[in-house]
């Protein structure tokens, strides 16, 4: 089986934005050379003001058509929103192993001693039957209080364009959270959505020290790492990333690119 996998095939990661870099952040620590095609939908942000119906037959659609042109060996939605609303529509259509990146909800009830725990994620995250599964499976007795945060996305991703973040959307999302009925005992907080460690810094910051943030990168790729475990990989094969959105302003990324062993950045 593994002898059939092409060993310069990529990993496909996708987002809507640049909130998957948090996952390729993750993968690179453990497979520093794997290579990798990283694909932010910026055409389509945010995916979290959304419809369900809209936002699976877009990822459906484009994951489909980036599986034919650069045949990864496998493909991670680095995408809450998506993976909650669409993962199994995708890994019915795709033949390749799909991972999917849903709300760390599992680790951060393990690690909750006031058992009210905070969940942060996009307007459509927080509304999945996905979510109230996730919770009933991991967080049953336990508190958890849900908030979408839309300004966060944004925040996000002019952060790593160099740009000043608004400090109201940090400061309100908190608040939010915070001024729900029990929210002062939150002592961990699921950020679901890849965005939000981008914003790691600010969020601690508002949120106080004594409050944990938990998010999936480690876990996706551990999981990544599993699912390819004994595949051939060629040594310094290309890895690049594309946007469907503007190229000169995803170019202004390159630096940061740059870090992870992406040298490449091209439109989809
Ligand atoms: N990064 C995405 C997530 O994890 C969503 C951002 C958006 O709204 O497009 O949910």
């Amino acid at each position: 089986m593994t002898d059939s996998i092409d060993p310069t095939a990529p990993i496909l990661i996708f987002d809507s934005g640049v909130g998957g870099l948090t996952v390729l952040a993750a993968l690179r620590e453990i497979m520093p050379e794997v290579p990798v095609i990283f694909a932010a939908d910026q055409a389509g942000l945010p995916y979290g003001t959304k419809s369900e119906s809209e936002i699976a037959a877009r990822v459906a659609g484009l994951l489909g058509r980036m599986s034919e042109r650069y045949r990864p060996r496998l493909a991670c939605i680095a995408c809450n929103t998506a993976s909650t609303i669409a993962l199994s529509m995708v890994r019915d259509v795709l033949e390749i192993p799909i991972v999917g990146t849903v709300p760390a909800i599992k680790p951060a009830a393990a690690r909750s001693k006031s058992g009210t725990i905070g969940l942060l994620g996009t307007e459509a995250t927080v509304r999945q039957v996905y979510v109230d599964r996730l919770e009933a499976e991991f967080a049953s007795g336990k508190r958890l209080l849900r908030q979408a945060a839309p300004g966060l996305v944004n925040a996000a991703e002019a952060k790593l364009r160099g740009q000043d973040i608004d400090p109201k959307a940090v400061r309100n999302a908190v608040a939010a959270l915070r001024a729900q009925d029990g929210g002062d005992a939150i002592d961990t907080v699921v950020l679901a959505c890849t965005h939000f460690p981008l914003l790691n810094t600010e969020l601690q910051a508002e949120f106080g020290d004594e409050v944990d943030l938990i998010d999936g990168s480690r876990g996706i790729a551990r999981r990544i790492a599993h699912l390819i475990e004994g595949q051939p990989i060629a040594r310094g094969a290309l890895s690049r990333a594309v946007t469907t959105g503007d190229i000169d302003a995803f170019r202004q990324l390159s630096p940061i690119f740059a870090t992870y062993g992406i040298d490449r950045l091209d439109r989809f």
